[in-house]
């Protein structure tokens, strides 16, 4: 493992160390993703599973088996108020419209006792800003959204919804991706943005930073996790 890998393992780690919750209890795994690592993660720690996504491609890529599936927006819940002790939004957040985020925080504390928030914070890294803001731009250009936002930005929209903050923690990326590793990081961000259908000025804008990427390197954005305890009215 590279120290990259290795420190993108602990990282990880540490986020889940922070899911303070029974087995059994009901859990709303917002945006399952292509990937579905929330998923996978929470079913393992033996939770009871209901994953949303807007994308019924994503939803239809993985195992129906263990888990409830629904179609929906995070903005407009077809779900009972405290239906679940957490809603867990790993990394999806920056996908969602800006423009939608109150409804989906609103949304969020009606439907949960507890909200997890795990984010990429806006990058610091020279490289890694101007990578950030490309892919944003790509993404923009096909009607998607890649916004990141500080960790101040969530707390705020939390604490309109009387959400009371129990944890606020940043986690640290310190190791620059460099040489071939970072060839090979970037390889695969052109293949994704090609299967996404983005347009060839983005892919060649992309591709220059690339260049910069493999031989200065760059250091990854922090990740900001954030538990809530939402107020529910009598
Ligand atoms: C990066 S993925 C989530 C990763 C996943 N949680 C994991 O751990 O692998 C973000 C997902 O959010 C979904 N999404 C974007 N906007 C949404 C919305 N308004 N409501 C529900 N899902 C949304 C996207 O379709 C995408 O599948």
């Amino acid at each position: 493992m590279t120290a990259f890998e290795e420190e993108r393992r602990r990282l990880r780690e540490r986020v889940w160390s922070l899911v303070d919750i029974d087995r059994g209890t009901r859990v709303l795994d917002v945006g399952v993703g292509r990937e579905a690592h929330s998923l996978k993660k929470l079913l393992e720690l033996g939770l009871v599973v209901t994953s949303i996504d807007v994308d019924l491609a994503a939803l239809r890529k993985h195992d129906t088996r263990g888990a409830s599936f629904v179609q929906c927006n995070a903005a407009c819940l077809p779900l009972r108020k405290r239906t679940f002790g957490l809603s867990m939004v790993n990394f999806t957040l920056h996908e969602i419209d800006p423009i939608l985020h109150q409804k989906v925080f609103a949304e969020l504390c009606r439907v949960s006792e507890r909200i997890m928030i795990i984010e990429p914070a806006p990058g610091t890294d020279s490289v890694y800003q101007r990578y950030q803001q490309i892919w944003t731009e790509s993404m923009h250009s096909i009607g998607q959204f890649e916004d990141y936002q500080t960790v101040e930005y969530w707390i705020r929209l939390l604490k309109k919804y009387d959400a009371e903050i129990a944890v606020s923690e940043q986690l640290t990326s310190s190791i620059r991706v460099v040489g071939p590793e970072a060839k090979k990081y970037m390889a695969l961000v052109l293949e994704d943005m090609r299967e996404e259908g983005v347009s060839e000025k983005y892919i060649k804008k992309m591709m220059t930073i690339g260049r910069n990427v493999e031989n200065k390197g760059m250091v990854f954005s922090n990740i900001n996790v954030i538990v809530a305890h939402a107020q529910h009215s009598k």
